[in-house]
């Protein structure tokens, strides 16, 4: 049983779809209900098990519900794909910090809302589940491991989704639940498209005219993480396109 948060579009929406090709049932959390019914019905008719959660992870409130709701409705809960993110970038000097503060509560802080949600429910499917393993897969980038000039608010809240997860890795995999990090280069989504025109013509030059990833191939990833037998545990994924250099 799996939740995916950010489940609307993009690298959530792939990973719902191909989680439930490999058989799980799958809870969609993201705040466009329309978007999530669409790909609800596209599961349910291919004969998946699917929850729609309307959620803003950003409230605290709202991300327990999300994770008592698929534990009460799926039964269980032995994947959590904590994937909500929002990339605004530009400048440090004379930046706009109501786009940090959005990229903080929802990259850093909705991430570790849901973690904590889930923690309990993950360390009981480890205990008690079939599989005898239960994962926590967190969405950071490569933004996580390489700073860039004009994404430095975005590089500071990836790198902490990248220190929470190690040391939580840390904390909890010898009790079999395992936390992977995720670090995706440039992937074709919607995810640049909410930065203003200037700092979307910034980016595009400077990534040049290359062949970016699509969603699926990092929900590919993600599927592969999480149908390791129970003794391998995937720490860090770091997958760029081929012709990404830094
Ligand atoms: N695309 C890339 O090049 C790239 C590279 C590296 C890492 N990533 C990471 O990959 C993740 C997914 O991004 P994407 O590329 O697939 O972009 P995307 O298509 O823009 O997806 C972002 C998702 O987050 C959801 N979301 C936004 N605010 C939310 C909130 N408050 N509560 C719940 N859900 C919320 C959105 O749904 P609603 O608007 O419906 O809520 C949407 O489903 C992000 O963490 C991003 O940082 C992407």
């Amino acid at each position: 049983m799996a939740l995916v948060t950010g489940a609307s579009s993009g690298i959530g929406e792939a990973t719902a779809l191909a989680l439930a090709g490999e058989g799980a049932a799958v809870a969609l959390a993201a705040r466009r209900r329309d978007r999530l019914d669409g790909l609800a019905q596209k599961l349910s008719g291919d004969g998946g098990r699917v929850l729609v959660s309307e959620t803003d992870v950003t409230d605290e409130e709202q991300a327990i519900a999300a994770v008592e709701t698929t534990v009460e409705q799926l039964g269980r809960l032995d994947i959590v794909v904590n994937n909500a993110g929002l990339m605004l970038l530009g400048p440090i000097v004379g930046a706009d910090t109501s786009e940090w503060t959005r990229m903080v509560e929802l990259n850093v802080l909705g991430l570790m809302y849901v973690t904590a949600a889930a923690l309990p429910h993950l360390l009981r499917a480890a205990d008690e589940e079939p599989r005898q393993v239960s994962d926590l897969v967190n969405v950071s980038s490569v933004a996580g491991r390489v700073a860039r000039l004009g994404s430095g608010a975005y590089n500071a809240t990836k790198w902490a989704v990248n220190a929470f997860s190690e040391a939580l890795r840390q904390e909890i995999t010898e009790r079999h639940v395992r936390v992977t990090l995720v670090e995706p280069g440039a992937v074709s989504t919607e995810l640049a498209g909410h930065n203003r025109p200037e700092v979307l013509s910034a980016l595009r030059s400077s990534l040049g005219d290359i062949e970016r990833m699509e969603a699926e191939d990092i929900a590919d990833a993600i599927t592969y993480v999480v149908t390791r037998p129970r003794h391998v545990a995937l720490n860090e994924v770091l997958i760029r396109p081929t012709e990404q250099v830094r």
